[in-house]
């Protein structure tokens, strides 16, 4: 899989003690996966490591005055048109982390001996800050990577980008690579664009991001402002918004949540894992406790939210007992729909490079008893809903004459036998049957509607 990636020559220069060495070793392991061939001259490499060693003043000393020739060196590169990317590792960085760059400007990061396996994170950091393009250095898979396309406005529920990139650095996944850091467009855009399609008759807007919530364009407000403005709009009845990060779910967006009547009660907040040991190792930044208790937070503002996720199965290392974890964490959550994933090992990534790959056909197994979980999940909270009387949005002609077909709040398709002119309206629909992707229900009047 390696092969893949263009060949980009790493020197590093190790100081000191046996450890240094053989973190030296994994340094070289780890960036392997990205294209990196160890070579043994520091002159015209793409990457200098210094692995420092923090003993004796003196030893730190060396490492300064080392820097001072690399730096010349990377200058030499620049002139070329080439770039030469320098980094500090071992313990001089771990003591003096970044005093080094304000002291030496040719290095662009320092990285502790806790940290080497953030070390493609830190080189794309790095590449980011000088304006570097990464996207070459991987190839991109439409499936992980992509938005929902953007899909002309036809009818009456559209897209609406408002965010794109992502710093989060998930272990397995390539988009903060591909698409960058994390960029939120103005509001006034946002608003200004809501406000045209309102016009044209869209009456549901999802918000799309790779990580939605972390959304930073107005002043100071984030998602949650973001969210009261759009409710303001005449003619815009739902908002949704795709795809949020768990440690993005602010208490303010929480409370939206509870307090905006144009939010829908439906959430995907993917969680990946359940056993904590498997989320350190994809960098996810919480655990299945703290997930847990996010969704109850949620719950208490928005009892009936439907919860969806994505879920990744036989991430490396992952044994029998964490999946059984992650069993019991959608069991704990109860999941209104989902998307599971096979772990798949994306050149480039720190994931790839992991010991313990998980063998195919367990990842098949633990694939399947996800997804049958997962569909006992769903089927349930659809048949809760059958009884209930729905505000549906219309939104096309259903496949037999006579059927329309929209939307309920939890996002579940409704069908019903009702006339093509109720398409664009948001209509009672008290429902009868539940499958596992859909509904189906007859209207009601409007007195019968529950508040949503
Ligand atoms: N292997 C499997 N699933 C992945 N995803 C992202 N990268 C990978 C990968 N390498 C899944 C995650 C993410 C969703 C968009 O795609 O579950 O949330
Ligand atoms: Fe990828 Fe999502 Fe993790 Fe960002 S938060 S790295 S897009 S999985």
């Amino acid at each position: 899989m390696t092969d893949q990636a263009p060949q980009k020559r790493l020197y590093i220069k190790t100081y000191g003690c046996q450890m240094n060495v053989y973190d030296s070793e994994r340094m070289a392991d780890v960036l392997r996966p990205l294209g990196y061939g160890v070579t043994d001259q520091p002159e015209g490499a793409d990457l200098v490591v210094l692995n420092t060693c923090h003993i004796r003043e003196k030893a730190t000393e060396k490492v300064y005055s080392e820097l001072g020739q690399i730096r010349r060196m990377k200058e030499r590169k620049a002139e070329a048109g080439g770039q030469m990317t320098v980094a500090v590792a071992g313990c001089v960085a771990q003591a003096e982390g970044e005093e080094i760059m304000a002291r030496q400007p040719a290095v662009d990061l320092v990285v502790g001996p806790q940290s080497y396996h953030r070390l493609p994170e830190l080189i794309a950091r790095a590449h980011r800050a000088s304006g570097q393009r990464l996207a070459a250095d991987f190839s991109a898979d439409e499936k992980f990577d992509g938005l929902p396309a953007e899909r002309h406005v036809a009818g009456v529920t559209a897209f609406l980008t408002v965010q794109e990139g992502c710093d989060k650095f998930c272990t397995f996944c390539v988009v903060p690579y591909t698409r960058g850091a994390e960029y939120s467009r103005p509001a006034q855009d946002i608003l200004d664009e809501a406000r045209r399609l309102a016009d044209k008759g869209v009456r549901e807007v999802t918000l799309l991001g790779q990580n939605v919530n972390a959304y930073a364009g107005g002043q100071g407000g984030g998602l949650a402002e973001l969210v009261r403005r759009l409710a303001d709009i005449g003619g815009l009845d739902r908002i949704r918004y795709t795809t949020s990060h768990p440690r993005d779910m602010d208490d303010d967006l929480i409370a939206a949540h509870g307090e905006i009547p144009q939010l829908m009660p439906y959430l995907h907040l993917p969680v990946q894992a359940g056993s904590d040991k498997v989320l350190k190792a994809m960098n996810r930044a919480h655990t299945a406790e703290s997930y847990l208790r996010l969704v109850e937070k949620i719950r208490a503002a928005r009892p009936d939210i439907a919860m969806s996720g994505d879920f990744i199965v036989g991430f490396p290392g992952e044994s029998d007992k964490d999946f059984e974890a992650t069993l019991e964490l959608v069991r704990a959550v109860g999941f209104a729909s989902a998307f599971s994933f096979k772990y798949s090992r994306r050149p480039g990534t720190p994931a790839a490079a992991m010991p313990l790959q998980v063998a195919e056909e367990a990842k098949e197994e633990r694939l399947a008893r996800l997804l049958d979980l997962l569909d006992e999940q769903q089927r349930a909270f659809n048949a809760a809903c059958v009884g209930r009387t729905l505000p549906v949005l219309f939104e096309k002609p259903g496949r037999h004459a006579g059927q329309v077909v929209g939307r309920s709040p939890y996002l579940q398709a409704v069908h019903a036998e009702a006339p093509d002119g109720l398409i664009g309206q948001i209509v009672p629909v008290r429902i009868e049957s539940a499958a596992k992707m859909s509904l189906a229900g007859v209207l009601a009047g409007h007195a019968a509607m529950e508040p949503a």
